[in-house]
């Protein structure tokens, strides 16, 4: 397990070979999505591949008809037993560069949320997850972003740009998500999905971050967050068990 501080110190390495500026228009003309195929350090992909090996007994297998199925790790979960996840959340030179990329302020999610920062495992045929955005139950923007951890090939994540955006051209993409790959976008603008995998694949697995410009949430759809996660992700236990206990104060990890 990595520090803080060396994961900080391997981030500020690979931003080293990044030109910000250039990365930012790529984003923006792009649909306001950026994909770096090697973006983690060797070093820190491999402690990372650890942690998600120490947590992943804890995976909650989800189906929801026509829309996904798979399995995930909510924040809850890695704040007990895989902290350093955390830590690359927090980090200080990686929400820099976010922040260069969007052009927005990035804040942290909400000590309760367990979408916050997450895991998706898709380890059985047929895993996937249909098309959607990410839509915000925040009152501002949400930024998502990716880091695939695994060789899949079949698990595509497919994706169309500018559709709320008359002025501009729809676009359709699809990206093999490589080991250390990064893919940041504007969650509320890119239609995405994730296609199904096949046979014989190897399992694809995904750290999911979530930064929002805004932390406040009316109540009702903070309800409707809550029934998303637990239904659709995480389970009863870990959103409402979580949440029947959280006094309001950040976490440093239980
Ligand atoms: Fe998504």
């Amino acid at each position: 397990m990595l520090s803080e501080t060396k994961i900080n110190e391997l981030i500020g390495q690979t931003l080293e070979k990044r030109d910000g500026a250039a990365l930012r228009g790529e984003f923006e003309s792009g649909g306001n999505l950026l994909v770096i195929e090697d973006f983690l350090p060797e070093e820190l992909l491999n402690s990372t591949l650890d942690e998600i090996n120490r947590v992943r007994h804890r995976v909650n297998r989800n189906y929801v008809p026509h829309q996904k199925k798979g399995g995930a790790v909510s924040r809850h979960a890695i704040d007990r037993e895989a902290e350093m996840i955390a830590g690359l959340y927090r980090s200080r030179p990686l929400r820099a560069f976010l922040e260069e990329i969007s052009g927005a302020r990035l804040l942290d999610c909400l000590p309760s949320d367990p979408h916050t920062y997450a895991l998706y495992f898709y380890t059985e045929p047929g895993d996937h997850i249909s098309w959607h955005y990410d839509t915000s139950f925040y009152r501002g923007r949400r930024f998502t972003l990716l880091f695939g951890m695994t060789q899949n090939e079949s698990c595509l994540f497919e994706c169309e740009t500018h559709r709320r955006d008359d002025s501009k051209a729809t676009e359709s993409r699809a990206y093999s998500l490589k080991p250390g790959s990064l893919v940041f976008f504007d969650g509320d603008g890119l239609w995405h999905r994730v296609t199904k995998m096949a046979e014989g694949d190897s399992e694809r697995i995904v750290i999911t971050m979530e930064f929002v410009t805004d932390q406040s949430m009316h109540p009702w759809r903070r309800l409707v967050s809550n029934v998303k996660d637990a239904v659709a992700y995480f389970g009863l236990r870990e959103v409402f068990a979580r949440k029947a206990t959280f006094s309001g104060a950040p976490r440093s990890g239980t």
